[in-house]
C-alpha cells in the first residue's frame, strides 16, 4: 500500500515545533511564516495548549453529540464574547470545507432555494457544495458540477443584483479578504451593498472566515472592518491551532430543529479545549494587537524593497507581489535560509501567514534573507 500521491512535497520532515519555529529530525531550525497554511494562531506547542489538551485527554477525549458537553457551552459563550457576535448560535464540525458545506446547506434549508452566488478567485473547500462555490474548475468533479453556482467579480454589485432578482438564490458566500485566491479585498461600499441586497432578495450572506478569522487580520473577523453582519460565519484553521475543528456561527433569526445538521466528531472534548485555549491565549497575550503592530512593521520593511511591486492583505495575512514567478524564490527561502512562506493562485505572489505570536526580530530575519536572494 502507498499514500495517494496528491501533494507535491518539500523534502523536509518537521519533528518538533515551538512558537514560530519548526525543527527537522537533524535539529535544523525553520522560521515558520506559513503557519501550516494559516492554521497556527497562538504559536506551535504553546505551553498552555499542551497542558490543557493533555489534561483533557487524560479525563475524556471524545463522546458523541448525544450527551451534555459543558465545554461546548463554555466555547459558545467565550467565542460570542471575544468575537462580539452577540446572540449568534454555534454549530461545530471538523474542517473549513465542512463548515462551508453546513453553511450552504443551512441557507438552502432556511430559504428553501438552491442557487449560490460566489466570486472570482474564491476558495471555499473541496466538498460538494463548497467546491462548486470555489472558482477552480480543476477541482470540481462532475458529481459536484450539478450545484447551481454563479460567479461574479469582486465589486460587481449590479451583476449580483441582476442574479438575485430571479429569486432563486439561497446564499451568497464570500471571503471578505481572499486567501489562496491572492488576498484581494473589495470596498466597504461593496460589502455593505451585498448585505443590503441579500436582505432585499431573501438570500443569506455567508462570510467565509476559515482563513481570515480568529484574529489573523488584526480584527477578530475580517468582515468586521466593513461593519456588516453576516447571516452565517464559517470558521476553522486558526480556531484550533492545529487541532482539527471548524464551525459556523449562525444569526439568531435562523432557527434550529433536531436533525437539521449533525456530525460524529464535531465539537468533541479535545477540539473544544483546543479552541478554548486559542481564545484564552489570544486574549491573555494581546495577539490581535500584536498582529496589527507586526503587520505595520512588515509592510514598512517590504516598502523598502524595489522588487516588491505590491503589498497585499492586512494583519498577518499578507502577500508580496513580484513581477516574476516566486516558486524558485520560495524554494531558496526554505532550503538556503530555512524560512517557510506560502504561495497563491497568482504565481507572482509570496504569502506570509505566520503564527500571531511573531515578533519584529523574526520579520528582520526574513527581510535579511529576502534581500540576499533578490540582490
Ligand atoms: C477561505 C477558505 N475556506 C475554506 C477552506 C477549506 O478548509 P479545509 O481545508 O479545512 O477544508 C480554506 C482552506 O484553505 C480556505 O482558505
Amino acid at each position: 500500500m502507498s499514500l495517494f500521491n496528491v501533494y507535491p512535497l518539500f523534502d523536509i520532515t518537521p519533528v518538533k515545533a515551538r512558537d514560530v519555529f519548526v525543527y527537522d529530525e537533524k535539529g535544523t531550525e525553520y522560521l515558520d511564516l506559513y503557519g501550516g497554511h494559516a492554521v497556527i494562531s497562538i504559536g506551535h506547542s504553546h505551553p498552555t495548549y499542551v497542558k490543557n489538551i493533555s489534561d483533557q485527554v487524560s479525563k475524556i477525549g471524545f463522546y458523541s453529540n448525544s450527551i451534555q458537553n459543558p465545554l461546548q457551552v463554555k466555547l459558545v459563550a467565550q467565542l460570542v464574547q471575544q468575537s462580539n457576535c452577540k446572540d449568534y448560535q454555534l454549530f461545530l464540525c471538523n474542517s473549513g470545507a465542512e463548515a462551508n458545506e453546513n453553511a450552504l446547506k443551512l441557507a438552502s434549508f432556511h430559504t428553501e432555494k438552491k442557487k449560490v452566488i460566489s466570486f472570482t478567485n474564491s476558495f471555499h473547500g473541496r466538498t460538494s457544495a463548497a467546491v462548486a462555490a470555489t472558482d477552480n474548475p480543476k477541482i470540481v468533479a462532475p458529481i459536484n458540477a450539478q450545484q447551481e453556482v454563479e460567479f461574479f467579480d469582486l465589486g460587481d454589485l449590479s451583476s449580483v443584483e441582476k442574479s438575485l432578482q430571479k429569486g432563486d438564490v439561497c446564499a451568497l458566500i464570500i471571503e471578505c479578504i481572499q486567501g489562496v485566491g491572492g488576498l484581494d479585498e473589495s470596498t466597504t461600499e461593496f460589502y455593505k451593498g451585498l448585505e443590503i441586497l441579500c436582505k432585499k432578495y431573501k438570500a443569506l450572506l455567508i462570510s467565509d472566515e476559515v482563513q481570515s478569522g480568529f484574529g489573523r487580520t488584526g480584527d477578530f473577523f475580517a468582515f468586521q472592518k466593513h461593519g456588516i453582519q453576516p447571516d452565517i460565519i464559517s470558521i476553522a484553521k486558526g480556531m484550533g491551532n492545529g487541532f482539527p475543528i471548524g464551525g459556523i456561527l449562525i444569526h439568531p433569526t435562523i432557527k434550529a430543529s433536531y436533525g437539521l445538521l449533525g456530525t460524529t466528531f464535531g465539537g468533541n472534548h479535545l477540539a473544544c479545549v483546543a479552541c478554548l485555549t486559542v481564545l484564552e491565549v489570544l486574549k491573555e497575550e494581546n495577539l490581535l494587537e500584536n498582529t496589527k503592530t507586526i503587520s505595520e512593521y512588515f509592510i514598512e520593511k517590504a516598502a523598502e524593497i524595489s522588487q516588491i511591486k505590491k503589498i497585499k492583505g492586512r494583519g498577518l495575512m499578507l502577500g508580496m507581489e513580484f513581477d516574476f514567478p516566486i516558486a524558485p524564490l520560495r524554494k531558496e527561502l526554505i532550503f538556503k535560509h530555512h524560512i517557510f512562506t506560502g504561495s497563491a493562485k497568482n504565481p507572482n505572489l509570496l504569502r506570509i501567514l505566520p503564527p500571531l505570536t511573531i515578533k519584529k526580530q523574526h520579520v528582520d530575519q526574513f527581510f535579511e534573507a529576502l534581500k540576499k536572494e533578490l540582490s
